[in-house]
């Protein structure tokens, strides 16, 4: 496994995580089962990965207590714990007490990495107050670092400007092959100043293993609402599942393995897939360790290009 630092800090995270979002009950389909997960993550523990995401709104804090029963065996020293705190808990106060309920769930004494889930929707609470009480968490030992998710520059920007002691590590983001908004601004303003990218849905929420199709649809709660599943779109991306088979059988991998390990190609991402099963866990796991040929990846942009996702 190799290990990279998260931002500037010596907090060292394996080249992939593992997302637990699934773990909230049945919103990720019938098939969800929490001991699974728990395997899930001690299959990846066992191949490596020490970075685990979660956060207080996973199943209303299920996520959490999940991932505490998962690591409950393992030594504090050897797991990096990213939670988040929702962005309706922005307030000084509220954020102190998200961070307490959370430890509790978790089972843990201090949490490696605590990320601000959302900028505060309503934009009614200072970021200033958000980042005054993360850094007093960060002081008091809670918290070993500071992380943000779904910020934008100007978000960051700002935040920065409020922080004295520490800096902001990482910025959780949305990113697939699929779905590269962020490769305009957000991507070259963290690379510039240090801050580490863990990429979201770096599956596309399962598009880009290949096992979903027209025919096919997942029918849960939370891929319900997401709009790559919508026929029109997965339509068109069935001409880049195809090319991302004929490489992934050439190259003796997965569909999936090609997807992360396209995001791979960028020195400061951190994929975080979300596993329902170990052996999930672990087939995402080998997408580390190789690396994608300068025509596979024309092949695969080629393809790319052609494809115009409908949002509406
Ligand atoms: N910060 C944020 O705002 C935010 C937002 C979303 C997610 N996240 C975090 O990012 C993590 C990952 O994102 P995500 O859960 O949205 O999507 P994802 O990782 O792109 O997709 C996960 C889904 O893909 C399928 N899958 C995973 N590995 C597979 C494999 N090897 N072979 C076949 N299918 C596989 C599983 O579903 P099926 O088997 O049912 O197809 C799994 O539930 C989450 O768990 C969460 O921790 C953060």
């Amino acid at each position: 496994m190799e290990y990279i630092n998260l931002g500037k800090s010596d907090i060292k995270v394996s080249r992939i995580g593992i997302g637990t979002w699934q773990a909230s009950y049945k919103e990720w389909g019938n098939d969800v089962d929490d001991d699974n997960i728990i395997q899930a993550v001690h299959r990846s523990y066992e191949l490596g990965v020490n970075f685990i995401d979660t956060a207080e709104i996973y199943g209303k804090g299920h996520s959490e207590i999940i991932v505490g029963k998962a690591i409950k065996d393992i030594d504090r020293d050897k797991i990096i714990i990213a939670t988040k705190v929702h962005g309706a808990h922005l307030r000084h106060d509220e954020l102190i007490k998200s961070v307490e309920l959370s430890m509790k769930r978790l089972g843990v004494k201090y949490i490696d990495l605590y990320q601000i889930h959302w900028p505060d929707p309503w934009e009614q609470i200072s970021l200033k107050e958000t980042m005054k009480a993360m850094e007093e968490l960060y002081k008091d030992g809670k918290i070993k670092a500071i992380g943000v998710s779904n910020f934008a520059v100007r978000d960051l920007e700002e935040s920065l400007n409020y922080l004295s002691r520490t800096s902001i590590v990482s910025n959780q983001v949305r990113y697939n092959m699929l779905q590269r908004e962020i490769e305009e601004e957000v991507m070259p303003y963290c690379k510039k100043n240090g801050i580490t990218i863990i990429a979201w849905s770096p599956l596309a929420q399962g598009v880009l293993t290949g096992k979903y199709n027209e025919n096919n649809l997942p029918r849960d709660k939370i891929r319900s609402g997401n709009e790559l599943f919508k026929k029109n779109n997965i339509k068109q991306i069935s001409n880049l599942l195809k090319i991302l088979e004929k490489v992934a059988q050439y190259k003796r991998k997965t569909v999936s393995q090609i997807a992360l390990n396209w995001l791979l190609m960028h020195d400061q991402v951190v994929p975080i897939p979300g596993a329902k099963t170990p052996q999930q866990a672990e087939a995402n796991v080998g997408a580390i360790g190789w690396k994608l040929e300068p025509d596979e990846l024309e092949k695969i942009e080629g393809e790319l290009e052609k494809i115009d996702i409908d949002y509406m």
